[in-house]
């Protein structure tokens, strides 16, 4: 078709994963535990819900941009309004980056498997996208460093990483940002922020606010909000000028921004979703690793597993989903043999590790 540019024709549209229903269809089963998105299993932050509702009245009005939420952050994080943004989802956000400042010559730097969100955005922009292998499933960063050229433009750090779950340190940033040139701008990519930020090695990236630095969040995690779109971003206000240029005017919707604002306000449902999560993440890891699985630690909501070979892993999968199950396989990311694994409720811990235990070997 000459009307699709050719690197648009060879990307592969983004598969969402198996829904409860369909597999529950599939294998006539009462209870299914989906862990293949991150999501947050307690549902959303009531008062999130109790905000969103309250603005069922007036959907009939134009949003305003997403000023109310962020003149919100500002207030929380102490920075000026012009300093932050607010839009679809974190990628709604990444989307306007990659319009707002790649140009064709321009080329886009990350680890290899990245998380997919930022691999189709940046692939379908048409630029060249270049990857450094993972060390250890960390990001390379001295690695990274070395492969900036004079025609990199973005380097892409998502701290957790997903689909890994690592994270790299307060002192390997400041190390990496140093052979960085101001013409560089990055991407930190902190969807997992809130279940990382207690480590005293994480670098919170809002305690060092550089001029070619932008800071993505999202409360699609931990404040079970990936259903209503809505992210945010903090960065110089000269960079926060010019994606308001490009991103839709009235992005994000009315409902997300009063959702978003009401989630911020809830710390005991934060507070009882990074228990959940902990323990979760414990009886996961030590569950799988005790049956001989490689598990990477992780500081995020999920596990991921390094299976021995990509049959083994797409067996896997499917012996999982049979059972009730639903996993993430990442093929798609770019690791054929490795699964990832969301925390659940307890009780999806349990289903789980159950499946895992009865598969055959
Ligand atoms: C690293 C990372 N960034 C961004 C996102 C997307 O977040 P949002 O729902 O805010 O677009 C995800 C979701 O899986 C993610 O894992």
């Amino acid at each position: 078709m000459p009307l699709v540019p050719a690197f648009i024709e060879s990307l592969r549209p983004y598969e969402a994963g198996r829904t409860v229903e369909s597999v529950r269809r599939q294998y006539g089963l009462s209870h299914i535990a989906k862990l293949a998105s991150n999501e947050n299993p307690l549902g959303a932050s009531p008062q999130a819900i109790e905000a969103l509702t309250r603005t069922l009245g007036g959907l009939n009005f134009y949003p305003n941009g997403g000023l109310d939420l962020r003149e919100v952050l500002a207030a929380e994080y102490d920075v000026k309004v012009e300093n932050v943004i607010a839009g679809s989802g974190s990628e709604g956000i990444m989307s306007n980056i990659i319009r707002a400042f790649l140009g064709d010559e321009d080329e886009v730097l990350t680890t290899e498997a990245a998380f997919i969100g930022f691999q189709v955005l940046a692939r379908s922009r048409g630029v060249t996208y270049r990857t450094v292998p993972y060390r250890d499933w960390h990001y390379d960063l001295p690695a990274l460093a070395e492969a900036i050229n004079p025609n990199t433009k973005i380097v892409y750090l998502a701290n957790p990483n997903n689909p890994t779950g690592t994270i790299f340190t307060r002192q390997q940033f400041d190390d990496f940002y140093k052979h960085v040139p101001e013409r560089v701008l990055i991407i930190l990519d902190e969807a997992y922020f809130e279940y990382a930020k207690d480590d005293p090695r994480y670098p919170d990236s809002m305690h060092y606010r550089y001029d070619n630095v932008i800071t993505l969040r999202t409360f699609s995690k931990i404040y079970g909000l990936a259903g209503v779109r809505i992210g945010y971003g903090f960065a110089h206000e000269e960079l926060i000028r010019n994606l308001l240029k490009v991103k839709l005017p009235f992005e994000p919707s009315t409902p997300a921004q009063a959702a978003g604002i009401g989630a911020l306000a809830d710390r005991e449902f934060l507070h009882r979703s990074l228990e959940l999560n902990a323990r979760g993440l414990r009886c996961l890891s030590e569950g799988i690793a005790g049956m001989g699985l490689q598990v990477v630690p992780s500081h995020a909501n999920f596990v991921m597993v390094v299976l021995s070979s990509e049959q083994e892993a797409d067996r896997t999968f499917e012996e999982l989903l049979a059972r009730g199950v639903i996993v993430r396989p990442l093929k798609a990311f770019g690791l054929p043999r490795c699964l990832r694994v969301s925390t659940g409720t307890d009780e999806d811990t349990r289903l789980c590790l159950e499946a895992f235990r009865k598969l055959e070997h």
